[in-house]
């Protein structure tokens, strides 16, 4: 299969490019659209036939369940039994925008979609080609983040080329991302309002716009490998996000964690081995490494999950060995950033 790209204009969207990407949906076809956070691949999230294409072209486990996107507050009401309080509180605060809801399901939303699950997951995205796309779709329409699955998700169309090249039609290229990293799911169909996956929309935030207290997923809290308890999002339970080479996220103070990647460097390339580091824009200069790359300025976690997976991506086109990494655990995005990376280390976090 051919795999056209549209290029696009946010600010002056070519209808004819929509309609296309649309009857592509309707075709129970595949297309990569932009979103706010990370690129989707999108299907009509109604249709078996068409989810079932998703799992194909990612090799996604078939019990990783899928979140439907909307383009209007008033798709969501057949999809679901009932949308408590907390949770309409939730969507007129943050939607459209970084946030996926998880209720329970209604009869239309077929178990192919859902995992096998009886809940489902739902998001508005904050993007205009995505929502002009699933207006004119007239479905709601299913999308994970669109690399093949256990790769970084995508931040530019390039990405999503690199990994959907042949299996899907069409991709439609809206440039970079806003945010960089997938929303914050949020489970509102147990008693208590929880978070499964950390995002740019913090526990802060929820419980000030929800008046009451979220907990988060003590699966995703304890940040290590899982022993025991499961995580309640099927999809964090997989090794993700990961790049091709060794990675090993490095903490303590700055000059500590400069020495120790320096001296492990020497200790590399006295064995013929290449090393990369991810630093920040104030560290990068410091490091002997062979290929060193910031991931953003220390003083704004902001950039940092904007770059986090442009960074690991490219990671794969450099000739290394092993990649050291300092860690990035401060401000809103700092629990979020910290995630996805210790998963992309496999948990391997050493402290010096
Ligand atoms: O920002 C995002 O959410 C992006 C963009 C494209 O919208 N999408 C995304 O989808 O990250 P995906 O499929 O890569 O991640 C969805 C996560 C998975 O971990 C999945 O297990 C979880 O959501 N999930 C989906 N439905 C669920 C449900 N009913 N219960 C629990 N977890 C669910
Ligand atoms: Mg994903």
């Amino acid at each position: 299969m051919n795999t056209e790209i549209i290029k696009l204009d946010q600010q002056k969207i070519d209808k004819k490019a929509i309609e296309k990407a649309a009857q592509w949906i309707q075709k129970k076809e595949l297309v990569a659209f932009p979103t706010e956070t990370v690129y989707g691949l999108g299907a009509n999230g109604l249709d078996p036939e068409a989810s079932a294409k998703i799992y194909a072209a990612k090799g996604r486990p078939s019990d990783n369940p899928l979140i439907l996107h909307i383009s209007d507050i008033k798709q969501l009401v057949p999809l679901v039994q009932e949308i408590p309080e907390a949770a309409k509180k939730a969507m007129r605060a943050f939607w459209p925008g970084p946030m996926t809801i998880i209720l329970n399901k209604s009869d239309l939303v077929p178990l192919e979609t859902t995992g096998g699950l009886s809940t489902v997951a739902v998001r508005m995205p904050d993007h205009p080609i995505a929502l002009a796309l699933i207006a004119k779709s007239g479905c709601p329409i299913a999308a994970p983040s669109a690399n093949a699955s256990g790769r970084p998700s995508p931040t530019l169309a390039e990405h999503v080329y690199e990994d959907m090249e042949g299996k899907i039609p069409l991709i439609l290229d809206g440039g970079m991302v806003g945010i960089g990293i997938e929303s914050t799911i949020i489970d509102f169909s147990g008693d208590m309002p929880m978070i499964l996956r950390p995002g740019f929309i913090t526990k802060e935030k929820l419980e000030e716009v929800i008046g009451e207290t979220v907990a988060i997923d003590p699966a995703v809290l304890k940040m290590k490998r899982m022993e025991g308890a499961a995580p309640k999002a099927p999809g964090m339970k997989y090794r993700h996000y990961a790049p091709k080479a060794k990675l090993v996220l490095v903490s303590g103070s700055e000059h500590n964690v400069i020495s120790y990647i320096n001296k492990k460097t020497k200790e590399a390339h006295d064995n013929d081995k290449k090393v990369g580091v991810i630093g920040t824009d104030e560290t990068i200069a410091l490091f002997d490494a062979d290929v060193v790359l910031s991931i953003g300025t220390s003083s704004s976690d902001r950039t940092i999950a904007h770059s986090l997976y442009a960074v690991l991506r490219q990671f794969d086109h450099e000739d290394v060995d092993l990649i050291y990494s300092q860690v990035f655990e401060s401000g809103q995005n700092g629990f979020a950033i910290m995630n996805r990376l210790m998963k992309a280390a496999g948990y391997e976090r050493i402290e010096v």
